[in-house]
């Protein structure tokens, strides 16, 4: 059996759909999901599919050892960050080279990098007047939204779109892609 730990910090629809797709297997279950928010709405989303999750601080985190400890007594395979908004420390990606996945809402190297996230991205993307954007999933390495990009998908914004119009629209591709590779990746075929 192939152990999957999400960590996210919000709503948590991309965590469900990834939670919905392992549902009833045998080889790959999601065990664990982390977060650092107590009101994330990803808590209640775990619940329903009997996931345990793990609420952590900003301290915690830093300190990577607890972090870590968890992870390797859970024997997580591969850790996904679906809406997590932290940089995750160094020591923490080390011990998973090539292990750890993010999604991005945006085409990167596009609308990347700190402060770059969640509906930041859109209001960015309206702002400047792009025709097109989209969603990358990616390694992760030591900073943001720069390790190697694994799979993207785009779509068309039109000009009367407004930031949440781009969001409904990211989020569509991201529902329909993430679960997909995240399998594709931990059975070994990517
Ligand atoms: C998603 O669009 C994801 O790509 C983005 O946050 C949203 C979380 O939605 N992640 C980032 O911006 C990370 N830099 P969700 O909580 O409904 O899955």
């Amino acid at each position: 059996m192939k152990r999957i730990a999400i960590f996210a910090s919000g709503s948590g629809s991309n965590a469900e759909k990834i939670c919905e797709h392992f549902a009833g297997r045998t080889d790959v279950a999601v065990s664990l999901i982390l977060t650092n928010n107590p009101q994330a709405g990803v808590i209640i989303r775990a619940m329903k599919y009997q996931v345990p999750v793990v609420v952590f601080n900003k301290k915690l985190f830093a300190e990577t050892g607890k972090i870590l400890e968890i992870l390797q007594n859970e024997r997580i395979d591969l850790i996904v960050l679906a809406g997590f908004m932290m940089l995750v420390p160094a020591e923490l990606v080390r011990s998973y080279p090539d292990k750890m996945i993010n999604i991005h809402p945006a085409l990167l190297p596009k609308y990347g990098g700190k402060g770059m996230y969640g509906d930041f991205v859109h209001e960015a993307v309206v702002q400047a007047g792009e025709t097109e954007s989209g969603i990358t999933i990616h390694y992760v390495n030591e900073h943001y939204d720069e390790g190697a990009v694994i799979f993207q998908a785009s779509c068309e914004v039109l000009p009367t779109d407004t930031p949440a119009d781009v969001a409904t629209k990211i989020h569509v591709l991201e529902h329909q892609h993430y679960p997909r590779i995240v399998d594709e990746l931990i059975s070994g075929q990517l």
